[in-house]
């Protein structure tokens, strides 16, 4: 697909990877609708981008909520006429134990997550196959095929977006419609200080490590000019799923040393 004129709605813009997707979108000539919550974040990357000569216009939407992201969609109608490319990027974490999470991060969660997902793309996919054109592009982890200590709600989150991609994919394939999964590992964003937030000080395994948010959106250009199944970053964690079938052992055994160390249970 030409990225150069694609009408490409953009969730969680104002910073970290989805702000790099939108970026290098508008770089390539494309019409990007930004949205996240914070509307001062996404109105200085809107002008950035326009200023350089591109198209964008910021949307501010809390995606937890249905009637939010229902008012997107309908805004980016207005603004663009529609939307070619949906890159469903928006989504958080939080580490620890999973009894110490409260039901309001872990409800937060699942709505972000997972709702704002199915609900953008069950809005999105009947319009691209009526029209036979069109690509969903899902932000995954490999947290999704390593179920570890002090992530369980998190990267069930992203097994669901794992499941759903695939069988999407499955489902549109004869069509000129695609979907597609990206799945990092660590990428070197403000992800590990908020997943960390509210806790005392611990140390997330992977955090400052990994990949820059630069080389996930390039890769996310990449899939939409040459839209394929699904894509590793790096691709040496497509290993991630055979580790977790022939080490489960070890890794049970290892991560609740890591987490208990840097983390107390709670007591009585
Ligand atoms: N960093 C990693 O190591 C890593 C690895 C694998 C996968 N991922 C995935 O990559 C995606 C992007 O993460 P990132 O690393 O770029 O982290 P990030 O910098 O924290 O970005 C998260 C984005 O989601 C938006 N967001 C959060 N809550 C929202 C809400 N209620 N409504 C609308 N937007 C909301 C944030 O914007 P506002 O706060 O302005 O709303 C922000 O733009 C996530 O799905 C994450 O799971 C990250």
């Amino acid at each position: 697909m030409d990225i150069k004129g694609k009408r490409i709605l953009v969730t969680g813009a104002s910073s970290g990877i989805g702000e790099c997707i939108a970026r290098e979108l508008a770089r390539a000539g494309a019409c990007v609708v930004l949205t996240a919550r914070r509307e001062a974040k996404l109105g200085a990357i809107e002008r950035k981008i326009v200023g350089a000569g591109g198209r964008a216009w910021a949307v501010s939407a809390d995606l937890t909520r249905p009637e939010e992201r229902e008012r997107l969609l309908a805004e980016a109608r207005r603004a663009v006429g529609g939307v070619d490319v949906l890159v469903n990027n928006a989504g958080f974490g939080w580490y620890g134990y999973g009894h110490r999470m409260s039901w309001a991060t872990a409800d937060e969660m699942i709505r972000l997550n997972v709702g704002a997902t199915v609900h953008l793309t069950l809005a999105l996919l009947g319009e691209m196959l009526d029209r036979n054109a069109g690509q969903i592009i899902n932000i995954g982890s490999i947290a999704a095929d390593l179920p570890a200590q002090g992530i369980a709600l998190y990267s069930a989150t992203k097994a669901f977006i794992d499941n759903f991609t695939t069988s999407l994919y499955r489902e549109t394939r004869g069509s000129a419609v695609h979907v597609s999964l990206v799945k990092p590992g660590p990428v070197k964003t403000g992800f590990f200080t908020s997943a960390a937030a509210g806790h005392h000080s611990v140390a997330i395994p992977g955090g400052g490590l990994g990949i820059s948010p630069e080389a996930v959106a390039r890769r996310v250009l990449a899939l939409i000019r040459r839209p394929r199944k699904k894509a590793y970053l790096p691709w040496i964690y497509a290993a991630v799923p055979l580790a977790e079938l022939c080490f489960s052992k070890i890794i049970d055994a290892l991560g609740p040393f890591l987490l208990k160390r840097k983390y107390s249970p709670p007591t009585g």
